[in-house]
């Protein structure tokens, strides 16, 4: 079974997708990672961000155990990720990763932005996870507290709400529901409610229960 989550920042879709592959015993992978780790990379190196030919120098070289840096889920590389992502070179270099982690016999669970329109088209289920942009800006201010960053919510819903105009409107992959995507609005839920309507969806879309292993 492949599930595809995609959504905008902070919207949920990371710890959504963590939890139903648990449930599922199924691998997950994150994707926005891959670009993080791209973008990371060019910032250590001091290259420029927006270097296309660069940044496809980089994408080439990710590697699985690139993805386990805890500094990946910084401000600075979501920032990064979301100005390396707009080129079509890097994103076509970084799509083989991506199908190959999919085309393991027990399928996977993917989470990203263009999961269901571009890497898994034909996913068994396809959730576009939402949530107000105030809604996702407190919540990602608790997470970077929580990391010891310090936060200002108003600097993180501007950076949030930038992230989005770039996300919907870049020419390649640009972020958006898939036709048959179920759209889940997070904005009233908490992270047990929303994994609880998630597996409903799963189950909806299969039409038949799937084995679940765990929480
Ligand atoms: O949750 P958050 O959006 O902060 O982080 P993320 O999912 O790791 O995505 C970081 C950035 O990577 C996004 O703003 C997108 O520009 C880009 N991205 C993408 O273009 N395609 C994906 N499949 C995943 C992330």
């Amino acid at each position: 079974m492949i599930v595809a989550i995609d959504g905008p920042a902070a919207s949920g879709k990371g710890t959504l997708a963590r939890r139903i592959a648990r449930h599922y015993g199924l691998p997950h992978l994150d994707s926005g990672l891959l670009y993080r780790a791209v973008a990371q990379r060019l910032l250590i190196r001091g290259e420029d961000l927006g270097d296309a030919a660069a940044a496809l120098a980089v994408a080439r070289g990710i590697e699985p155990k690139h993805l386990d840096d805890p500094a990946l889920r910084g401000r600075h590389a979501g920032e990064g990720a979301s100005i390396v992502s707009v080129h079509p070179e890097v994103r076509a270099a970084l799509l083989d990763f991506q199908r190959a982690f999919a085309a393991t016999p027990r399928g996977a669970v993917i989470d990203g932005r263009d999961i269901g329109t571009v890497i898994c088209p034909d996913a068994d289920v396809k959730i576009f996870v939402t949530a107000s942009a105030q809604e996702r800006a407190r919540r990602r201010a608790l997470e970077l507290g929580a990391r010891g960053e310090p936060v200002d919510e108003a600097a993180v819903l501007a950076d949030i709400e930038a992230r989005d105009a770039r996300d919907r409107n870049r020419a390649a992959a640009p972020l958006k529901a898939a036709d048959d995507a179920v759209l889940l609005d997070t904005t009233d839920l908490d992270a047990e409610a929303a994994f609880a309507e998630a597996v409903a969806i799963v189950e909806a879309r299969t039409r038949r229960p799937q084995r679940a292993i765990g929480g």
